[in-house]
């Protein structure tokens, strides 16, 4: 467990989303919706998205969800997950406080995987990243679809650029002065520029067990969705 993370997303609940919004003009909004329709698009009735935070995710997928679907939102942080349990399709959520890197679900039980902006908080060391992916592999039922949607790195070394001063020079100051926070926001600034590029995080995945693996860039490639199939017999 990452006592310094849980910390940090203490503190910024009550104005994570607010930030988020305005800090990408509502690109994440967008983007989650993308990502949890392809999540579900690969049916079954029970799906889970981890590091759900305040549950926007896990609030798209109830929204899609059918009777008989049961949606689960995992995290480890106690106040991110009340701020969640506030939103109208909460009823429909069930939550769960824990790390994701030992989740409390047996093998192949999820049709679907989802996690949203958070793979760059497990990114504490490739190494770590590796056996948390593994980890929603084992969860995953064969057949099964995992869907990353994260913050990803341009092509373009212009853009890349422009995107790094952005982080710095709006996301922590801005972040930090609006949720209190700003170590919060200092810490969640660094792990974009740090986070892989689209290909080299498929390749991630794909050494944590899951074949095929896919990936669409957005906005330039300024975020990106990847997906990863589980291997039957796996
Ligand atoms: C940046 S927020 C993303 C929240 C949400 N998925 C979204 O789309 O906005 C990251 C979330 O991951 C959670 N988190 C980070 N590391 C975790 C871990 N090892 N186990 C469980 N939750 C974790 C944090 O508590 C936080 O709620």
């Amino acid at each position: 467990m990452n006592r310094g993370i849980q910390k940090i997303f203490a503190q910024v609940p009550r104005t994570y989303e607010l930030i988020n919004h305005i800090l990408t003009l509502g690109m994440d909004i967008v983007c989650r919706r993308k990502a949890a329709k392809i999540a579900v698009s690969g049916g079954g009735n029970r799906w889970l998205d981890l590091c759900s935070g305040t549950g926007e995710m896990a609030a798209n997928l109830a929204r899609l969800s059918q009777n008989g679907t049961t949606v689960y939102a995992a995290d480890f942080s106690q106040p991110m997950i009340s701020m969640a349990k506030k939103k109208p399709e909460a009823e429909k959520i069930r939550f769960v406080i824990t790390d994701v890197g030992a989740l409390p679900f047996q093998d192949n039980s999820f049709d679907a995987l989802t996690i949203s902006f958070a793979t760059r908080n497990i990114n504490t060391s490739r190494e770590n990243l590796i056996a948390c992916l593994k980890e929603f592999n084992r969860v995953l039922k064969a057949g099964g679809r995992f869907v990353n949607l994260e913050t990803s790195q341009p092509k373009s070394k212009i853009l890349r650029k422009l995107m790094h001063l952005y982080v710095k020079v709006a996301v922590k100051p801005i972040g930090g002065t609006i949720s209190g926070s700003k170590a919060g926001y200092a810490y969640l600034s660094q792990t974009v520029p740090r986070f892989y590029p689209a290909e080299a995080f498929a390749e991630i995945i794909r050494t944590a067990g899951f074949a095929p693996v896919e990936y669409r860039r957005l906005f330039f490639g300024i975020i990106a969705i990847h997906v990863g199939h589980k291997k039957a017999g796996n």
